[in-house]
């Protein structure tokens, strides 16, 4: 680093200290002169490496999918029912967290690629914002899953994406977790596709993680010996009645102790599809088992993202 970069540095890190009391200053003091604080900037170097790779396997991404992260093959259809159910065509707009970030999706609205209003009568400046939805997760969810929700050993565990669509969970647990297999459950077979060619591209091992081109509901004896589910928001590929099928397949054949993470509360799923009653019993809501990691990233945004164990079927 030059001196100029070492000024700078020294100036954030004092923008910082100049906020603190003094016994917090205190408290930071002694843990920049602690072990522990060696051990932390090297975990915090380890998780911006595994970053970078899932910000290289979303880049590889882009060269595979159309540019909103749709298939020609898919047909997804606004939700009837539940917290989603006011998102049509003309409100809403997708586009994929895992491929673009924050700062890339503020690059494409900068140059006019993507737009964040809507005009509620023509050439009138009676706008409202875009609905923005992701049919991925992001990078930081993905972190936050796996680095501060979930168990840090997972080593003796088999873990389940329900539509795991372009990957992004099955990456994120590769990288950010030692949970022995992975497997990525989806109906549409070009999502399937586009998964396999990523998990070669980047050398994989594939004894580790898996693609099954399935309906969930027909590869019960997988569910059945799964551990961890993770299930993002499926309103826009199911309707209804499916999706309530979906919950009562997954009641009564995964087994008592898995984990199950998901995007939304259970409560506000199961409301939606007025089911929430028949399921109390089912789950028990976890606080994360990693809170020390907290220090490591921004997890603002991540308040959304739910643990559950499964107490019964
Ligand atoms: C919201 S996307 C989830 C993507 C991915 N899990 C993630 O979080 O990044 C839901 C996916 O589930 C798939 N899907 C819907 N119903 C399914 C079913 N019954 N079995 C397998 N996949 C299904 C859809 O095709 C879609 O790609």
């Amino acid at each position: 680093m030059s001196d100029d970069g070492i000024t700078s540095a020294k100036c954030r890190i004092l923008e910082i200290l100049s906020d603190l009391d003094g016994t917090d200053l205190a408290s930071i003091e002694k843990w920049i002169c602690s072990q522990s604080y060696k051990k932390d900037l090297k975990t915090k170097k380890e998780l911006q490496n595994s970053q970078k790779f899932l910000k290289k396997i979303g880049e590889s991404l882009k060269k595979l999918v159309p540019f909103e992260a749709e298939m020609p093959t898919e047909t997804i259809v606004p939700p009837a029912a539940g917290d989603q159910a006011d998102c049509n065509k003309h409100n809403t707009y997708h586009i994929d967290e895992f491929l673009y970030d924050e700062d890339q999706v503020e690059v494409l609205v900068n140059k006019g690629k993507v737009k964040r209003n809507f005009c509620l009568d023509c050439n009138s400046r009676n706008i409202e914002k875009l609905t923005f939805i992701s049919h991925s997760m992001s990078r930081q969810a993905l972190q936050y899953i796996f680095k501060v929700l979930l168990p840090n050993d997972l080593e003796s565990k088999e873990l389940m994406d329900v539509g795991s669509r372009l990957g992004a969970v099955l990456y994120g647990a590769y990288y950010f977790s030692n949970v022995s297999k992975i497997v990525g459950v989806e109906i549409n077979k070009e999502c399937c596709e586009v998964q396999k060619r990523i998990i070669n591209q980047y050398s994989m091992d594939v004894n580790r993680i898996k693609i099954i081109h399935s309906d969930v509901m027909d590869i019960t004896d997988i569910v059945e010996c799964t551990d961890i589910f993770i299930i993002n928001v499926l309103d826009f590929f199911v309707d209804v009645e499916k999706h309530k099928k979906m919950w009562y397949f997954f009641r009564k054949h995964i087994k008592q102790g898995s984990y199950l993470v998901t995007n939304r509360s259970m409560a506000e799923t199961l409301n939606g599809l007025n089911i929430f009653e028949e399921f109390m019993d089912w789950l028990t809501i976890c606080k994360p088992y990693q809170l020390e990691n907290e220090i490591f990233f921004d997890v603002e945004d991540c308040s959304e993202l739910y643990l559950y164990t499964i107490n019964k079927k």
